[in-house]
């Protein structure tokens, strides 16, 4: 295979990190890719509230925030549970979601096995937020969707924009801090913006899923070297606008992939997300009817240079002088995760199987937790877990949520 096939191949990595409930996809069905054409996924029209939280009998409410930069952001809050009974003082948590899916991830399961709705009905109150350019949070103050200004971002811009106003709004809401619990890119954001002392002083503890910190091994689990070049190759193809993996584009470019490099797309999926031992496939199909969301392609790079460059650090614009103008300094500066706070209460659980967010990977980041106190960093690891089984798993409840909920009591 020669060199522009490994520079390929590191992006299928990355788009791989869409598919990774395809894999259960793979198996019932015998491929994984999206259908053509189909730009709705016959997702509902209706909001999030009405489509998945009323429909079982709870409460919900819709609100909507804007970030400093614009972006019009949609979240939903289930202050109850179905029992009702919320009383003042119900300690908020909020759940952000991993990159390509949005805030209804935390909702395809059945309620008694959807942490969202366990939550409410273990007395919390809940908060679902969903990024920039996701189903429910597409509008802004000026730029349209259409627009490729719309998409000039990267997780950093969650990091100091998106994270910032949802916080700040459950928190003005509720004038509590906030438990956070994120899955995938949901624990990246949370990890850097901790490291740089922000939002500590909003949230009283982090429960973090599947941790994406370091990404190194996603490539050697690929057997691909990223290269300088790739950043150059991946916008050359989409450009630095919409990643939209339900589009035709996406859809195509990854079929000319596997047959241009010969290679079997459904082999190199299960070698890749990890077999997620748990998913019902009612729920599978809930969430193709669903997901995968749009992100943006300069995101997908930005993680791209973090397999490439095996630190956590701002994106890289990829000279010198451009990194200087956006930095003061010629290379993007680094997220120092050991200047998280020690005495934060953290919960961490990682899966055995999940080749996303992989053990080597997961142990370079408890490596700079190593310092953290020893009683506030809570450790799971779960033999059989991949990527998609610690938010649509059916024994999820029972081995990770029930751990949650008993975590977050004990610091009340
Ligand atoms: C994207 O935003 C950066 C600032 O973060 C700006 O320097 C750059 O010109 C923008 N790019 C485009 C294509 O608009
Ligand atoms: C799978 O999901 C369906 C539909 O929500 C549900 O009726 C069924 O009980 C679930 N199966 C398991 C094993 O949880």
């Amino acid at each position: 295979m020669d060199s522009h096939s490994f520079l390929n191949l590191s992006i299928l990595a990355l788009l791989l990190i869409v598919f990774v409930p395809y894999q259960a996809f793979a198996s019932s069905r015998g491929h994984f890719l999206p259908q053509d054409g189909d730009d709705s996924g016959g997702a509902p029209s209706l909001g999030m509230c009405s489509a998945a939280v009323n429909v079982h009998g709870y409460k919900c409410q819709e609100f909507e925030v804007t970030t400093d930069d614009g972006y019009i952001l949609s979240v939903q809050r289930i202050p109850e549970g179905r029992a009702g009974g919320g009383g003042p003082n119900r300690p908020p948590v909020l759940l952000q979601h991993g990159v390509l899916v949005d805030g209804m991830t935390w909702l395809l399961n059945p309620p008694e096995q959807s942490l969202a709705m366990i939550l409410a009905d273990n007395g919390f109150d809940v908060w679902i937020s969903n990024i920039r350019g996701t189903r429910f949070s597409r509008g802004h103050v000026s730029l349209d969707p259409a627009n490729p200004e719309y998409w000039n971002w990267t997780w950093d811009d969650l990091v100091s924009h998106d994270l910032p106003s949802v916080i700040e709004l459950v928190f003005r809401q509720t004038r509590q801090k906030l438990h956070y619990v994120g899955h995938s890119m949901g624990t990246l954001i949370a990890l850097a913006s901790f490291s740089e002392g922000k939002q500590i002083d909003k949230v009283k503890s982090a429960v973090l899923l599947s941790p994406i910190a370091y990404l190194s091994h996603m490539t050697t689990a690929l057997g691909v070297v990223t290269s300088r070049a790739f950043v150059g190759e991946i916008t050359t193809i989409f450009g630095l606008a919409e990643f939209n993996p339900k589009g035709e584009p996406v859809a195509n470019f990854l079929k000319t992939l596997c047959t241009t490099i010969g290679i079997d797309c459904y082999d190199l999926l299960s070698a890749f997300t990890g077999r997620n031992c748990c998913l019902n496939s009612s729920t599978v199909e809930l969430f193709l009817k669903n997901e995968p969301q749009s992100t943006a392609t300069k995101n997908l790079v930005h993680m791209s240079q973090t397999v490439r460059d095996g630190v956590l650090s701002k994106y890289d614009y990829g000279n010198a002088n451009f990194n200087l103008e956006h930095y003061g300094e010629t290379r993007p500066p680094v997220y120092d995760l050991s200047k998280i706070p020690r005495d934060l209460p953290l919960f961490l659980s990682y899966g055995g199987q999940d080749a996303l967010s992989d053990v080597k990977d997961v142990s370079s980041l408890l490596d700079s937790l190593k310092l953290h106190d020893v009683d506030k960093l809570h450790v799971q690891y779960i033999k059989d877990f991949a990527h998609a089984d610690f938010i649509m798993g059916v024994t999820a409840k029972d081995i990770v949520y029930n751990q949650i909920v008993a975590f977050f009591r004990n610091l009340h």
